[in-house]
């Protein structure tokens, strides 16, 4: 691959067998070096490219790994695409933040998403103007649901959108996709069940409820890291198998 290390992919600086088959997924890069160091075991640093860290380690004796991704879809889709292609993952977990479009779902809580809708184009590019539903792998869903249960987390189970505008001319834009049961908005994981999807790769989406768009409520980023903390413990087990 001229003049290119072979082993590397074109956002991703790791060898192969240096990411693990699981990988978790947060769009901060600061995040994954924070989950990485607090939470995993023998962990190294495969990835510094563009700053967007990628580390591998075990937890409870499995190996995982865990990816930044940048914000929103295009910049997901390319390390999810080299994950899936140049590195076969096969278990990826989107660990975020979201913000409520519910009144019952709380800043703090956890949302499980079994699909995302997007106001993004990629699908209408990808599938020619055919509405594609992309859904979360069922067997994920369900182990993170009873964990959580098991955990007496607050957790809610539904569809999320995917939003390409984190800022939006119209305030109340958002009442639309509420009206039909949308919990909460974020900017991925709509992009990773569509990616996985055709890689027959496992995918789910858990978030933290980050900011509420109902009651205008804001987590401090004391409170953030906290929440942050057990969903991630979540998701691991969740994707390494740990029974409920
Ligand atoms: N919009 C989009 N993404 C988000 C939000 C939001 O309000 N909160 C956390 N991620």
């Amino acid at each position: 691959m001229g003049g290119y290390n072979e082993l590397m992919s074109v956002h991703i600086g790791a060898a192969s067998g240096e990411i693990a088959d699981i990988v978790l997924l947060p769009g901060d890069p600061l995040r994954a070096k924070f989950a990485a160091e607090e939470l995993l075991s023998d962990v190294t640093c495969y990835n510094e490219v563009r700053g967007m860290f990628g580390f591998t380690g075990t937890w409870k004796g499995t190996r995982v790994s865990i990816q930044g991704t940048g914000m929103g879809v295009p910049s997901l889709s390319i390390y999810v695409h080299e994950l899936l292609h140049e590195y076969q993952a096969k278990t990826l977990i989107r660990i975020g933040s979201c913000g409520s479009y519910q009144a019952d779902v709380h800043v703090n809580d956890i949302v499980i998403a079994m699909t995302a809708s997007t106001d993004n184009a990629h699908n209408r590019l990808r599938f020619g103007g055919k509405d594609f539903a992309p859904c979360a792998d069922f067997g994920l869903l369900r182990r993170a649901a009873d964990l959580a249960d098991e955990r007496a987390l607050r957790y809610h189970v539904g569809g999320i959108v995917s939003s390409d505008t984190f800022y939006q001319d119209d305030p109340e834009a958002w009442k639309h996709l509420a009206n039909y049961q949308v919990l909460a908005v974020e900017m991925e994981a709509n992009a990773l069940y569509t990616l996985a999807s055709a890689a027959k790769a496992h995918a789910l989406a858990i978030c933290t409820v980050s900011d509420s768009l109902v009651t205008r409520e804001e987590l401090s980023a004391e409170d953030r890291r906290a929440g942050f903390a057990s969903m991630i413990e979540l998701s691991l087990d969740t994707a390494v198998g740990v029974e409920a």
